[in-house]
This record gives structure tokens, sequence and C-alpha cells, in this order.
């Protein structure tokens, strides 16, 4: 099998990092809440993850919430040199699973130190601040007063690089002028591509774009296009999903997320797969994106 490291790097902070790594978050119970049904099996995603060469983990300490880092520092601490742990910050989750807002000052701070205890970590690597505008969409408004205490906590030493999560174009301008912004994390895939004007610029300005669900989230992407396509490239319709996102633009870093040791090995598999024209045409009739 060809090495992960094929499939390219791209600048994340000051480190590179392969454009395929793995998002965290189905680790925890059902619904990204409480404890995952087989904790071992899920460390040993972690493990076969870096084991395969991945460098690049998403997280946050609102998986579970706790346990997934919990999972993360139990099978990978110490971790490995190269290995980039980008987590979010700005929500906490309800005694219900709710995913509620949590971005005054002290909770910020307090959502930092709870990362580096349960990460087992003195600095974090990367922290996005995941704004709860509307909580399913990026929307306007100022995120000064959270990003300056980011900030803040930046040059106190507790993380190394900020990002934005669920962002406008104009929160990402808002941010820049207060502290450098390394990565930008929202929701893109084959069928949802609002943020191409966003994916272009953040190239052009060489910060990474992350995009959550890129094989579709909870209901992974189902299309007769994207199935007929993979049939003919003997290909999964997940690898051919991963594939459209690394060939979109070179910013691109994939952070897939599985709580299986097989689809992982099936998506990072994807770094070998190139989409040919005709395939490029027939997967632009998935967008639903009304632009
Ligand atoms: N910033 C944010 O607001 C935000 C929001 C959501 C997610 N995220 C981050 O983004 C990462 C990726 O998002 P995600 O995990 O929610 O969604 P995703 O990567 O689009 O899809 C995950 C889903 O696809 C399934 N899946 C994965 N590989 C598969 C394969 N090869 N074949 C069939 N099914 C497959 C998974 O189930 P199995 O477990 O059965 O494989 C899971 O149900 C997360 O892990 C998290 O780190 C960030």
């Amino acid at each position: 099998m060809p090495s992960l490291s094929e499939v390219g790097s791209f600048t994340l902070g000051d480190r590179a990092v392969k454009r395929l790594g793995y998002g965290a978050m189905q680790l925890a119970g059902p619904g990204v809440f409480g404890p995952p049904r087989d904790p071992d099996a899920a460390r040993a995603v972690l493990r076969e993850a870096v084991a395969s060469g991945v460098d690049h983990i998403d997280t946050s300490d609102f998986y579970g919430p706790h346990f997934t880092n919990q999972l993360i520092r139990e099978a990978l601490h110490p971790y490995p040199d190269d290995l980039v742990i980008v987590t979010k910050v700005g929500a906490v989750r309800g005694a219900d699973a709710s995913w509620n807002p949590a971005q005054s000052p002290t909770e910020l701070e307090k959502a930092v130190h709870d990362n580096l205890r349960n990460l087992g970590l003195d600095v974090l690597d990367v922290v996005n601040l995941r704004i709860m505008g509307d909580v399913h969409a990026p929307s306007e408004g100022s995120i000064e007063a959270q990003f300056t205490v980011l900030a803040e906590l930046q040059r106190r030493g507790l993380i190394r690089h900020l990002g934005l999560s669920n962002a406008t174009s104009r929160q990402i301008a808002e941010a820049q002028g207060i502290a450098p912004v390394v990565c930008v994390q929202n929701m893109y895939n084959l069928a949802h591509r609002a943020d191409d004007p966003l994916v272009d610029r953040l190239a052009g300005e060489g910060i990474a774009y992350v995009p959550f669900f890129p094989l579709g989230g909870f209901s992974p992407l189902q299309s007769d296009a994207l199935s007929n396509v993979a049939t003919r490239l003997g290909a999964t319709p997940m690898q051919v999903a991963l594939a459209w996102l690394l060939q979109r633009s070179p910013n691109i870093l994939l952070i897939p997320g599985t709580s299986s040791v097989a689809h992982l090995k099936e998506n990072l598999a994807a770094g070998d797969l190139t989409l040919p024209p005709d395939a490029l045409d027939e997967l632009d009739g998935i967008d639903n994106t009304s632009h």
C-alpha cells in the first residue's frame, strides 16, 4: 500500500501535516455523549491511525464530554513528536446531551484547561474557537471578545496556534486583526459547497481549510452519481468523497471520523485515488448548495 505521505502535506501552524488526518468525534458514545460502548475498540482506532502515519487528530473536550480526549491520552500519550492535536472550545454539553454556547472569558479559559488536563499536555497545538451564533451554520456577529480571550491565553503560553470553526469570511478577517488564524473548520463536502469562495480565499492566504462532515456527518453521503463513480474506479463512495476534497484545493486537510478500524483504513486509502475529469463532472451534479 502506498504510504500516507504520498498524499502530500499542508502547513498547520508552524508544522506541515499530511492531508489525510483523523477526526475523533465518533469515538464517544451514541450522540457524541458518554463513553463509547467499547473503549478498547476506540483506543485501537487511535493507535491504528498513528501507526498508519496520521499526524493530525481533531478533537474537543466537549466530545463525551471529556471521554474522547481521555481516550486519546490513554491510547497515544506520550505523543509522537510529529502529532498535531487540534481541539476546539466555545461549547459545553447539557445533561440532556445538548450543545450549548460557552463563550465567556471564564468558560473559554476553563475549556482550555479541561483540554490540557484531559489530553495530558502543557500546551495545546491548535485551538479553534467554535462560533455558536447559529449552531448549524456560520452566521454574522462579532467574535472580538472571545477571540481576544484566546489570544491572551496564547500569549500566556497555553496555546500555540489559533483557528476558527463555523466562521464567516468577515469573522475570519476580524480575528486576523487580533491574532493569526492558522485554520478554519467549517462544514463542507461534495453536497455542501457554500464555502467554495472561502476555500479559495484561504488557499490564497496559506491558511488550512479543514472541512467537518467530509463524509456527510451522522448520515454519510449517498447518491447515485457517487456510487456510479466509485464502481467505475473500483473504490468505495466514501473514498471518492474524500478524494474529491483532496483534489478540490491543496489547503484542504481531511479529518474523516470513524469508530471502526476497517473504515479508518478505507478512508486513509483514499489518498491513492485520483479522480479523472469525467468523474469530477459527474460529481458536480451532487452539489446541493444554492450559489
Ligand atoms: N467544528 C465542528 O463544529 C465540527 C462538527 C462536527 C465534526 N467535527 C470534526 O470533524 C470530524 C469529522 O466529522 P464527523 O466524524 O462528524 O463526520 P464524517 O467524517 O463526515 O462522517 C462520519 C460518519 O461516517 C461514517 N463513516 C466513516 N468512514 C466510513 C466508511 N469508510 N464507510 C462508511 N461509513 C463511514 C462513520 O461511522 P463509523 O463510525 O461506523 O465509521 C460516521 O457515521 C469529527 O470527527 C470532528 O473531529 C467538527
